[in-house]
């Protein structure tokens, strides 16, 4: 790793198609007028310069909402390098305009290999960064296993998503989290709106744009009712599916049945299901089992962060052959003549079959980023090296910010009901 990594330096990017830039300055300048948080931030920052000389490399999903965080961090002085946070998301005209239009040094190519992944967050972290924003834990993750060097330097990181903080708060608890790190997704302002409503349509883009099979009537179970699949599930109820949820959880299971939903273990729902949708951030939650009573034609997509809900090495080994009648779409024939289909691998359906979330939803989580990152650069060095919640005050900043650029204006406690909440003492009158 370490010999290729020293090849590498010499590259200031590596993107596809630098030709593509303008195209992709287009799409990024049209989300940024969906993201007013971000706007009014990178107004602030630019007159503040609050992130004046802060090296930050971030390991995101390329894409243009992506692209107007780097713009944002860039205007308040930050010294932004980009690396993609999985293979199949980038947008490739987007990196494009970064680099040629927006002079932010990218490295993502789409449908790089893992290798080129990893070269590719190497040489963001060549970058010597004092600030990460990760996607999933992989700088962070890189940084404490062969970049040890950085430690000392770093002011600490952002995670954007859930399976990032797990990983993280796993590492704290082994005592091997080494600088702090700020837990983007767990902001109100973060997961009640991106994991929800933002997964929640983007994957039903996805699987629609890589299918074109309509929904109305068809049995789509979601298999995780977390924040991701409460939104999928919604969405999917929406396009007049029968839609089945399945769970470990026998709370959130719950709240599936009184949300309207069929609760079903996962063996009996793949008996019926048309489509299979996986948010867990779990591995082989659709399993070998799983497949040998799916019905002909169920079609297979995973929103969770890692390609490893879907057990694609089972479906694999249980296949006689594999075509690609679209482009996002395997089919599996299976011995018994049953076809499987698999859309874009098993990997995020949002991202690799749609966009991604709505910038809208983006602007969000993404001004929570920015906010973290000055708040990482304003408190140097006097955070503990732990897994750190979202400041509250951010949190309700974002909120405010986003109802204001809404135009929506909210009511205020009288002083005598913010006496009457604070006390005790008073009862029943
Ligand atoms: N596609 C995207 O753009 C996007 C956006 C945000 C988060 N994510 C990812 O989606 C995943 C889910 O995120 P979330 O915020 O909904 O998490 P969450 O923790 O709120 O929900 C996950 C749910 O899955 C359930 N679960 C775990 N194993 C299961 C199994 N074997 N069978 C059935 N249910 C199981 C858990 O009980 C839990 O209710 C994570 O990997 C996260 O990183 C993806």
């Amino acid at each position: 790793m370490q010999g290729k990594r020293v090849h590498r330096h010499m590259k200031r990017f590596d993107i596809t198609d630098p030709t593509l830039a303008e195209q992709g300055e287009k799409r990024i300048e049209w989300a940024w007028q969906e993201m007013p948080v971000l706007r009014e931030l990178m107004q602030r920052g630019s007159r503040d310069q609050s992130l004046r000389g802060v090296r930050v490399s971030g390991c995101l999903h390329i894409t243009t909402e992506t692209a107007n965080l780097a713009r944002t961090l860039k205007a308040a002085g930050a010294d932004v390098v980009l690396c993609a946070s999985n293979p199949l998301s980038t947008q490739d005209d987007v990196a494009a305009a970064l680099v040629q239009c927006y002079g932010i040094p990218v490295f993502a190519r789409r449908g790089e290999s893992t290798e080129v992944y990893y070269q590719h967050i190497h040489a963001a972290l060549d970058h010597r960064p004092v600030i990460t924003m990760d996607d999933g834990a992989d700088l962070v993750s890189e940084i404490h296993k062969t970049r040890t060097e950085l430690i000392p330097g770093m002011l600490g990181g952002t995670e954007e998503t859930t399976t990032g903080v797990i990983r993280l708060r796993a590492m704290a608890q082994a005592g091997q989290l080494r600088f702090p790190v700020i837990a983007v997704n767990d902001a109100m302002t973060k997961h009640l709106f991106d994991n929800r409503y933002g997964t929640g349509q983007s994957t039903l883009d996805g699987v629609i744009r890589a299918t074109n099979i309509l929904l109305a009537a068809k049995t789509f179970t979601v298999v995780g009712y977390g924040w991701c699949g409460r939104g999928i599930a919604q969405r999917a109820k929406g396009h007049g599916a029968h839609v089945v949820v399945t769970e470990v959880d026998p709370l959130r299971a719950l709240e599936a049945a009184m949300d309207g939903f069929r609760v079903l273990p996962l063996i009996e729902a793949a008996k019926q299901s048309d489509f299979i949708v996986t948010a867990t951030g779990d591995k082989h939650v659709v399993d070998q089992a799983h497949m040998m009573v799916m019905k002909d034609g169920c079609v297979l997509a995973n929103s969770g962060h890692f390609d490893v809900e879907i057990n694609i090495p089972a479906l694999e080994s249980l296949s006689i052959r594999k075509t690609r009648p679209r482009p996002a779409v395997d089919e599996y024939t299976l011995h018994d003549g049953r076809r499987l289909r698999l859309l874009v691998e098993g990997r995020l359906v949002n991202l690799a079959a749609a966009e991604g979330h709505p910038s809208t939803v983006m602007d969000m989580s993404f001004a929570n980023q920015m906010l973290c990152a000055v708040h990482l650069a304003d408190s140097r060095h006097k955070l503990e090296d732990a897994v750190h919640s979202v400041p509250q005050d951010i949190d309700q900043e974002v909120a405010r910010l986003k109802l204001a650029a809404m135009d929506m204006q909210i009511d205020s406690l009288t002083e005598a009901q913010s006496r009457y909440l604070s006390s005790w003492q008073e009862g029943t009158a």
